[in-house]
């Protein structure tokens, strides 16, 4: 399939929002245990980014999740591929996701974590497309709201293509 990428977010848009992102998060819990839990694999720039604009002490683990097979809607069916190292029982959980879609992932993700009796648990994306909500879910953090079309880069990947862009761009094709 030829195809081509339109550039949507520029690293420096992404970048000056994720430190906005960075000091209303290091505002909103200013004590407590905070655990940053990264959707792997497209939202791992992003943690590596926001982790850095947080001005407190946060511990950071690792999440694998699989909704989506090769093509670009989900399968509906959501699978741990990898799970935590450690117990969040107790701690204020932060679940950092790169976009969020038809919402069945989190919703999916949300439930399993709220199992494991944190004190708080929360979503921070760093894009949403409302338009394709098929499940609710409760973002407390969007860094962009985005429209109804295929992104790639800065992390999110066609069959596994483009994670390493700068930018976030549009795939067309073409
Ligand atoms: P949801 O379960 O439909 O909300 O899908 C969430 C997951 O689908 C995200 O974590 C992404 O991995 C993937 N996804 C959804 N939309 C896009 C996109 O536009 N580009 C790349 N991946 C996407
Ligand atoms: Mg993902």
């Amino acid at each position: 399939m030829p195809a081509s990428l339109r550039p949507l977010l520029s690293e420096a848009q992404i970048q000056s929002r994720i430190l906005e992102l960075g000091n209303q998060i290091s505002a909103d819990y200013p004590d407590g245990t905070l655990y940053l839990i990264c959707i792997l694999k497209g939202a791992c720039f992003f943690l590596a980014d926001l982790a850095r604009a947080i001005h407190r002490d946060a511990f950071i683990d690792f999440m694998g999740i699989s909704s989506y097979g090769r093509g670009k809607s989900t399968s509906g069916e959501v699978r741990v591929t990898k799970d935590l190292d450690i117990s969040i029982e107790g701690a204020d959980v932060l679940i950092i996701e790169d976009i969020v879609d038809s919402g069945v992932t989190l919703n999916y993700l949300t439930h399993l974590l709220k199992q494991r009796h944190p004190k708080t648990i929360r979503v921070v994306a760093l894009l949403d497309k409302p338009e394709r909500r098929l499940r609710p879910v409760d973002v407390a953090y969007v860094g962009f709201e985005i429209p109804d079309e295929f992104v790639v880069g800065y992390g999110l990947d066609y069959a596994e293509k483009y994670r390493n862009l700068r930018d976030v761009c549009v795939l067309e094709e073409s």
